[in-house]
């Protein structure tokens, strides 16, 4: 089944080009129907044609709810069977998250639990963690709350800071979502009640999955 997919993303897009790039190559059966920011200046929407991108500032709406509900009509207008999250900055409203049940992803930048929220990357560093990484999950109410189905990690090697951490943690999130899509086009991967069945059975721990990185 091919996948209608829609990207959220506030800045750089990295994580939608990796998408972009595996669709291009023939290794994802999906299609980008539209990429959808809160900000209009993100390079992200700049990696698709224009008839695909929706950007609005959450500014020139009277609250953050009525800016959701736009974001959210948009979304709906383009029938998407999953909404993906890459980079997405600002938390989904609970309306929001209502509207579209467990068909939201999100990819975060560090092994949830752990870390919910910014920072992550020093976050670890400061912990002394010896090793870190990215997750994907399922959206819910709970800021990055959601069941996990997949994470990579990485090590945190001496003389990291914030910024190299955050380098090779990127390079294992590129693959990561990239092979949740996979799984979920195939079919190997559903979500039942909110949790995720993978060939069938209950997956009670996120998958971990391991790529290459520097
Ligand atoms: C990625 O590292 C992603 O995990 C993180 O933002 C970066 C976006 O990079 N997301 C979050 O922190 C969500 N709370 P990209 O725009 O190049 O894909």
């Amino acid at each position: 089944m091919t996948l209608r997919l829609a990207i959220l993303a506030s800045g750089r897009g990295s994580n939608l080009q990796a998408i972009l790039d595996a669709i291009a190559a023939g290794t994802l059966d999906a299609q980008v129907v539209g990429v959808f920011s809160d900000q209009p200046a993100a390079q992200a929407l700049h990696r698709v044609p224009a008839p695909l991108r929706w950007a609005r500032r959450v500014k020139d709406f009277a609250n953050r709810e009525a800016f959701d509900a736009a974001l959210a009509d948009a979304i709906a207008a383009v029938t998407p069977d999953w909404i993906v999250c890459a980079g997405y900055m600002r938390i989904l409203g609970a309306a929001f998250v209502e509207r579209f049940p467990a068909r939201i992803l999100n990819i975060h930048p560090s092994l949830l639990p752990k870390y919910k929220g910014l920072h992550t990357h020093q976050r670890a560093i400061d912990a002394g963690d010896d090793e870190h990484g990215a997750s994907v999950h399922l959206v819910n109410a709970e800021l990055d709350g959601g069941a996990v189905l997949a994470q990579s990690r990485v090590p945190v090697l001496p003389g990291d800071d914030a910024e190299s951490l955050a380098a090779r943690v990127l390079q294992v999130e590129h693959p990561l979502y990239v092979e949740v899509l996979r799984m979920l086009a195939s079919g190997r991967l559903v979500e039942q009640d909110g949790l995720p069945l993978l060939d069938g059975h209950p997956a009670y721990t996120p998958l971990r999955l391991e790529f290459a990185h520097s």
